[in-house]
């Protein structure tokens, strides 16, 4: 048992930690405001090899591993939710999915250029009647020889405007259920792709989210990743990492709360005391930090098991699951904290906790988490 970073690891941390003071909080509740993108901080993010963190720098990346990757996630969730989930999906379902799976062109011609953060890519799952039943897919890629022939809508899709590419799961053989789903890698501006609308969101509202329709788009067949069929596998071991990136973003929302309830508390007075000082507040704080340390734990112990090579689908699910739960609870007890001013935007809490609900829904529900573990301890235990 080892529980200390590494130098290396603390530097990673402190610099993500300096670019979210630097170049995130100005702005964050003006952007969220408005539901503008941070193009120019997701661009910076790129020069400081945010986007690529895992990536070898063989294609451009920064070679680093998942815990590298978890801390700057934490760190820049503590401020801006909106450009870390940009920053988890470009990352975790993107550039690994197609460093992992993808043919050595495919690396070459899009994973270069997504993992330096020249271009950002989207994943695309979800659709109006397939959510959590992703199996279910009503997207269609038909087989036609040189191509496949691309008809569907997705829908929430993070990235969805300002993605140049998307990687779209799309069922090619109905018969043979989830075994005939395909990956499709789809560049914008292919004839029959149209981006729909904007999602007018509770929280994340910098990011852009939209619903993606596909008429007869024309998919070269070598943008296929992996062999025919391996698509939803592809979704699953792709969302599985993912996880534990939104398990960092989730971390990131409770430990910012923690840190702005905890100031606050410190410098408003009350009955003649700062608030801190009054057990009624001091227990809030000690639980959501016993909470937040939890939650870490768990994320840090996935992002192992996955550097380690091992499996972490149990892993990954349990830490998204607690430090999204963790996420609401603590964003809620910082409001509390703050009262009054906890409920206007300019002490960012409220807007922490509006983020936090999105990461008890996406890259599966709490609810789909929860089926992830009880499989995994099932059997585990039958094996036993
Ligand atoms: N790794 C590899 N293979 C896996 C796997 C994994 N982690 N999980 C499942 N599979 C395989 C199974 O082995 C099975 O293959 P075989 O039939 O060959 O054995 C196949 O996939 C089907 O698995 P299940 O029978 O378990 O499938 P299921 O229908 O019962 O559903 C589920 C499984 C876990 C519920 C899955 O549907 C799921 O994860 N749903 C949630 C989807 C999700 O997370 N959506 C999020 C959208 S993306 C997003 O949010 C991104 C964003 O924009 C931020």
């Amino acid at each position: 048992m080892h529980f200390q970073l590494s130098e290396e690891h603390l530097m990673i941390r402190d610099a993500a930690r300096d670019f979210a003071h630097a170049e995130l909080l100005p702005g964050v509740i003006e952007r969220d405001n408005a539901q503008s993108f941070p193009a120019d901080a997701v661009k910076k993010m790129g020069e400081l090899g945010f986007m690529g963190m895992m990536t070898s720098p063989d294609y451009q990346g920064g070679g680093m591993d998942t815990i590298s990757y978890a801390l700057a996630m934490e760190e820049i969730s503590k401020i801006d939710a909106s450009a870390s989930v940009v920053m988890s999906v470009n990352n975790s379902l993107v550039c690994w999915g197609l460093e992992k799976f993808g043919s050595e062109a495919q690396k070459q011609k899009y994973l270069t250029r997504l993992a330096s953060g020249e271009i950002i890519g989207a994943f695309c799952l979800s659709e109006p009647e397939a959510g959590s039943d992703a199996t279910s897919q009503r997207t269609t890629a038909i087989d036609c020889g040189d191509h496949y022939l691309l008809n569907g809508t997705k829908n929430w899709i993070t990235n969805g405007n300002s993605a140049s590419v998307y990687l779209v799961m799309a069922q090619t053989d109905v018969a043979k259920g989830h075994r005939g789903i395909n990956c499709l890698i789809v560049e914008k501006g292919m004839e029959g792709f149209i981006v729909g609308k904007k999602e007018d969101k509770l929280g994340i509202r910098g990011s852009d989210t939209h619903s993606l329709m596909f008429t007869d788009v024309k998919v070269p067949k070598e943008n296929r990743v992996g062999e025919d069929g391996f698509g939803f596998k592809f979704a699953m071991k792709t969302l599985s990492g993912g996880r534990i990136g939104i398990a960092a973003q989730a971390l990131g929302i409770a430990s910012g709360a923690l840190e702005f309830a905890a100031k606050y508390a410190t410098e408003r007075k009350a009955f003649g005391k700062a608030i801190s000082e009054h057990q009624a507040i001091a227990f809030k704080l000690a639980d959501m930090a016993t909470k937040v340390e939890a939650a870490r734990l768990l994320v840090l112990k996935a992002a192992w098991l996955k550097d380690q090579g091992l499996n972490y689908d149990k892993e990954s699910a349990m830490a998204k699951l607690y430090a999204s739960e963790v996420a609401m609870e603590a964003t809620v007890e910082a409001v509390q904290i703050h009262g009054g001013y906890g409920f206007v935007k300019e002490y960012h809490v409220e807007r922490l906790m509006r983020d936090a609900k999105i990461t008890q829904i996406y890259e599966g529900t709490s609810e789909i988490q929860r089926i992830v573990i009880s499989r995994a301890i099932l059997d585990e235990m039958a094996a036993m």
